[in-house]
């Protein structure tokens, strides 16, 4: 995979400018010391649930969150489920993992209003909506990877929240600078303005962030390719091309920030990487408020 350093203007003085923003920022932006466990866990092939269950148990409020989320009409499960091992032997160590890290990421989106058309948490409002798209996408299409589509969803601007820890001041000049609109559209490229003002764009800032803290692979990817897809070789492609279908069809719902998005129209050619046709993504628009409410129900 490329690194940050590698991007669409790919140089030396991009990487430069991503390393040492996410150096200043490591102070600010940290994950919770429990998900950084539950990811290293999960990435270990001997980790038992067990030793997931163990772990979790130590925070009653995760705990109580991931039930609220393994309840809700989202994962549809028969009955109620009322203790940790019961959801984990139910979903799995890995969906219990994704919940976890979905959990803490809610609070990283803080920092009151910017501007008129953006505060941090219309973006986490609209990656609520992409996480519920991208979720949908990857069960429509049968593709099983449905809970790291949702974690994707839910990350993949990360990197917009990095540039608001940088320079609030920039940041308030790229999205004066989009011009958008009241109905949320906006008129100039994001991400050329990103290009301009920072040096980089949200989708290197994300890769950064994402390759300090560790994530896997897939969610690099999602960070730093979620407005490129097919520039990823096809060994890592899948989740990004669900993310990207699902931060366009995102559009469709007036809700949240949808800035970085000039033209919202799908390309076939990526729709027909996921094996996913028109119908099937109508389907997914049809569906989409309703997941949108009970999602959201869970997650603000
Ligand atoms: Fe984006
Ligand atoms: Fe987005």
């Amino acid at each position: 995979m490329a690194s940050a350093a590698e991007t669409s203007t790919g140089h030396s003085e991009k990487e430069r400018i991503v390393t040492s923003a996410i150096q200043e920022i490591s102070h600010i932006a940290t994950l919770p010391e429990i998900t950084i466990k539950i990811i290293e866990l999960v990435e270990d092939p001997t980790s038992t649930a067990q030793d997931l269950h163990h772990i979790i148990s130590n925070d009653p409020a995760l705990c109580s969150r991931i039930l609220k989320v393994v309840n809700s009409s989202f994962y549809g499960l028969p009955g109620q489920i009322g203790n940790i091992n019961r959801a984990i032997v139910l979903l799995g160590l890995n969906a219990v993992k994704n919940i976890a890290i979905a959990a803490s990421l809610a609070k990283l989106f803080r920092g009151g209003e910017l501007t008129p058309t953006f505060c941090a948490r219309d973006l986490w409002r609209h990656s609520i909506v992409t996480a519920t798209a991208a979720k949908l996408i990857a069960d429509q299409a049968g593709m099983g990877l449905a809970d790291e589509a949702f974690l994707g969803g839910l990350m993949h601007d990360i990197g917009i929240m990095v540039e608001m820890q940088v320079s609030r001041q920039k940041l308030i000049e790229v999205i004066e600078r989009v011009g958008i609109g009241t109905d949320g559209v906006p008129r100039a490229d994001m991400l050329q303005i990103e290009e301009e003002v920072f040096g980089a764009t949200h989708q290197d800032f994300g890769l950064g962030l994402c390759e300090r803290w560790k994530f896997p692979r897939t969610f690099r990817c999602v960070a730093g390719y979620h407005h490129r897809p097919l520039e990823l070789d096809a060994a890592n492609r899948a989740i990004v091309c669900v993310v990207h279908i699902a931060d366009l069809i995102s559009t469709t719902l007036d809700m949240g920030f949808r800035g970085d998005v000039l033209d919202a129209t799908v390309n076939p050619a990526i729709l027909e990487e996921i094996a996913l046709g028109q119908v099937g993504l109508d389907q997914v628009i049809e569906q989409l408020p309703e997941q949108v409410d009970t999602v959201s129900a869970v997650f603000t």
